[in-house]
């Protein structure tokens, strides 16, 4: 990131911090600058709160007042107006460093629309935000089911992918009535659907933590996971809706070889529009900041 970097103390806010590995070495990357003030981690999990603060705080001297650990949804609007006063009233006109790394933003349906209301809400002209998205190089039905095998071929992926019904039902899981379905969204992006279905030839009643049930009909289905891996032109145009730039160098990884479909991680470092523009600098991941 480099000169793109706001000087002096730079505000951490990790939108989905998840174990906080990736936070760590942000933070330490910071502090080896002398950049360090708070970390405010934000996530609709308390326990992944927990995790990150322990993992991304590790061998750091972050004083407890300068850690604000926030727990909400950070995609309803109504959040992100109480989550700006939070960072507002925390950090004064300081600079903040916002991040949304792991490709979380392909998780939600409205995409484009979230990163807009992320900028809308909470960009200020001083403001830098770290968007961490996966991307394909090539676009075709054949590439997209390609995405989904990369998907189905992990045993892990498939243990977490049904740990939240496992968690919050007492349904009986089968692994055989998983269905991955890859598909051409637009020219913007390659779409991955993982969807559990109900292939019992009967209605199931799902008991759920309240011990409300809820009926599953035979043949219905339950998404259980959404995620993409963006073109190019999706990635331009989601930057143009939601009034960003590019700040800094784009760091791309994982690019593939010929007999591989081209996917990869792109990590970009935004500014709002109205930003003063900053020359892109070198790129700091190159040797040792944080990789996708
Ligand atoms: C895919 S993980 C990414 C974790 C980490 N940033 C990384 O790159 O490894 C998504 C994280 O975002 C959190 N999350 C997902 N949707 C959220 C929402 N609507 N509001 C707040 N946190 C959310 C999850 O709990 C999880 O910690």
């Amino acid at each position: 990131m480099g000169n793109a970097l706001p000087d002096g103390p730079l505000h951490y806010v990790s939108l989905g911090p998840g174990t906080g590995q990736k936070d760590q070495a942000l933070l330490r990357y910071l502090d080896s600058r002398g950049q360090s003030a708070c970390y405010i981690p934000v996530d609709v999990s308390a326990e992944m709160l927990r995790l990150a603060q322990r993992e991304a705080l590790q061998h750091l001297h972050v004083p407890a007042g300068d850690v604000l650990p926030v727990q909400l949804d950070f995609s309803l609007p109504r959040n992100l107006d109480r989550l700006s006063t939070v960072i507002r009233r925390t950090v004064g006109d300081e600079p903040v460093l916002y991040s949304l790394l792991g490709n979380t933003l392909a998780n939600f349906d409205s995409d484009s629309q979230l990163l807009a209301l992320l900028a809308d809400k909470l960009l200020r002209p001083q403001d830098r935000f770290l968007l961490e998205i996966a991307n394909t190089a090539d676009q075709s039905d054949a590439v997209a089911r390609a995405a989904a095998q990369e998907y189905e071929n992990s045993p892990r992926f498939r243990e977490f992918v049904t740990s939240a019904l496992m968690q919050y039902t007492d349904l009986r899981i089968d692994m055989n009535s998983l269905t991955y379905e890859g598909t051409v969204e637009d020219d913007r992006a390659l779409k991955v659907k993982v969807i559990y279905h109900n292939r019992t030839g009967e209605q199931v009643e799902l008991t759920l933590p309240d011990r409300s049930t809820v009926p599953f009909p035979d043949r219905d289905t339950i998404r259980l996971y959404l995620s993409r891996k963006y073109t190019q032109p999706g990635v331009e145009k989601m930057l143009a809706e939601a009034r960003v730039v590019k700040a800094g160098q784009v760091h791309d990884t994982g690019h593939a070889a010929f007999d591989r479909p081209a996917f990869g991680m792109t990590l970009l470092l935004l500014q709002s529009t109205e930003a003063p523009r900053t020359p892109a600098g070198p790129d700091p991941f190159a040797a040792s900041g944080p990789r996708a």
